[in-house]
């Protein structure tokens, strides 16, 4: 088994964008900048959000956090959303989900200027990356295809099989594996919830790609002898044995399936770190003026 190692193509990819960053800011006189809205403060959102900012100041990227309560109403935060569309000194926007129940995520995604969508939610970006035109991918996908190719896996011809079918990561990671590119060109088999023989299905792969947000729901009995396999699960459970007070855990069971796999990513330090990666690159895309 060899690792797909998160930290070390993460740490590359960021100095690459610190480099773009700085070049921007001598040409243009700013940096460029991204805003997170979050509203309530659920754990989890809190930890993700704080690490996106963390890593816009990192790479040279300004970053501004807007918070809401929860009681926040929709018409005020979309209120807020076209006032940003029109700033022209700030090029991502992006609203943390889950949102609270009386908030319509899609009217959200949909009110979000296209062009600073740098989650790759909007309908105008989904359509795009189904036909291979220039878009803001997902930060997820984006991050996986990213790792795929810095290690040169072998993806064309390949049965890939996605185990969950988000809006965020299952749906998109399904349609770039399938595109005529590389990473790509792959037989992909998308599967959920109500899929019959999942593990018939999962056994069957040469990729697997792991979004269900189960706890170590993969196990070595479903995985074939040589598969790569990508765990893109975040499941956090509290913990007295770490300093933050909890522990992540994917939705795979690294210890068993990594002795099947020929490459497999951890949790921590796999696709977790590549989805903010992801994030940095649309960001950085969108203030260079690359997607219109
Ligand atoms: N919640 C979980 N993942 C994401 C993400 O990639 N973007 C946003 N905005 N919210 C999320």
């Amino acid at each position: 088994m060899q690792l797909l190692d998160g930290k070390y193509v993460s740490e590359k990819v960021k100095l690459e964008i610190a480099q773009e960053a700085a070049a921007f800011l001598s040409d243009i006189g700013r940096k460029p900048h991204l805003i997170a809205i979050l509203v309530g403060n659920d754990g989890g959102s809190e930890t993700y959000v704080a690490s996106k900012m963390k890593n816009c100041e990192k790479v040279g990227f300004k970053s501004s956090l807007i918070r809401y309560d929860l009681n926040v109403t929709e018409a005020e935060l979309l209120k807020k959303i076209k006032e940003i569309n029109e700033d022209v000194t700030v090029d991502g926007l992006i609203v943390q989900l889950p949102l609270p129940k009386h908030i319509d995520p899609e009217k959200v995604t949909e009110t979000i200027d296209h062009r600073k969508d740098v989650d790759g939610f909007h309908p105008v970006n989904l359509g795009r990356m189904m036909r291979n035109l220039p878009c803001f991918i997902p930060a997820t996908p984006y991050g996986i295809m990213m790792m795929l190719k810095a290690y040169e896996i072998e993806t064309a011809g390949k049965h890939c099989v996605v185990v969950g079918r988000s809006n965020i990561v299952g749906s998109p990671m399904s349609i770039l594996m399938a595109r005529n590119a590389n990473p790509g060109n792959c037989t992909v088999t998308l599967t959920h919830s109500r899929t019959v023989n999942l593990k018939e299905m999962i056994l069957q792969a040469d990729i697997v790609i792991a979004a269900i947000g189960k706890k170590n729901f993969i196990t070595a009995d479903m995985v074939k002898q040589g598969a790569v396999v990508i765990d893109v699960g975040m499941n956090r459970e509290t913990s007295d044995q770490t300093k933050s007070g909890y522990k992540l855990f994917g939705d795979v069971d690294f210890d068993s399936v990594s002795e099947k796999a020929s490459w497999i990513t951890p949790v921590p330090g796999g696709v977790g770190l590549m989805t903010i990666v992801g994030l940095l690159k649309n960001t950085m895309a969108s203030a260079k003026g690359e997607i219109y």
